[in-house]
């Protein structure tokens, strides 16, 4: 019994993510500014408290974001496709004046916050402003995937936004799509295989089921317009 307390998703071959640990689930969606760039995730619902649930990786659930069986019934294949080195071996890495860059695009899922105020890589090469260099720590923070990770160079030190553990179900209202589950504060992911995955503060899983690079969403969700099923977020 003692395992069902530690905080930790089990990923179960093609089959749903299991959540042990009481983790929290909210809902998240996109908040876009006037020039219609993804800006901020406003918090839209805070889903009743459960010490283990089984969220839905094939996106045919009836349920969503939970399990509901139809994985069988839909014979999803959900293998594991990523790849198990590093966040950092596969990034790139950008130098500015006071903050370093590491971006692995490998982990893209194309929220798109990285493009306002000039880009991420303008921002950072222009760090010594104040203002950039506050907007790059906002637009990394934000990056749900993981993908971008700013660094303080005087400190060596990655910087990154305090997240109470917990997994948010997201909705892109800005591209009429939901988008995958943030999971955030460093919580396991362990593989079908029972591998457990590099733990980081900000990654997403894949919940539509067509990620090409499963577990982790590639973006994939958007071009065949998933949809969880909540309009009335969607139309926002
Ligand atoms: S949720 Fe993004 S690719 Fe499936």
């Amino acid at each position: 019994m003692t395992e069902n307390y530690k905080k930790i998703i089990k990923i179960v071959k093609n089959g749903p993510f299991l959540v042990y640990g009481g983790i929290p689930l909210v809902k998240l969606i996109i908040s876009s500014n006037d020039s219609n760039y993804p800006y901020e995730w406003i918090e839209k619902q805070v889903y009743p408290q459960l010490e283990e649930y089984a969220l839905c990786r094939c996106g045919k659930s009836e349920n969503k974001p939970f399990c509901d069986g139809n994985h069988e019934k839909f014979d999803f294949e959900g293998m594991e496709t990523a790849s198990r080195e590093s966040y950092l071996s596969g990034a790139k890495e950008i130098n500015g004046p006071e903050l370093k860059l590491t971006d692995n695009r490998d982990l893209c899922n194309h929220a798109g916050f990285c493009n306002r105020a000039g880009g991420i890589d303008y921002l950072v090469l222009h760090s010594d402003d104040p203002k950039a260099k506050k907007i790059a720590i906002q637009i990394a923070g934000n990056c749900n995937s993981g993908r971008l990770v700013v660094w303080d160079k005087k400190t060596g030190k990655s910087i990154e936004p305090d997240f109470e553990t917990s997994i948010a179900v997201t909705e892109e209202p800005d591209k009429g799509v939901s988008g995958p589950l943030w999971v955030r504060g460093a919580i396991p992911i362990e593989s079908s295989n029972g591998d457990t995955y590099e733990v980081r503060n900000r990654v997403t899983l894949c919940r539509c089921g067509e990620s090409s690079n499963k577990p982790f969403c590639d973006g994939t969700h958007i071009m065949i317009g998933f949809n969880d099923g909540d309009e009335s977020i969607l139309k926002e």
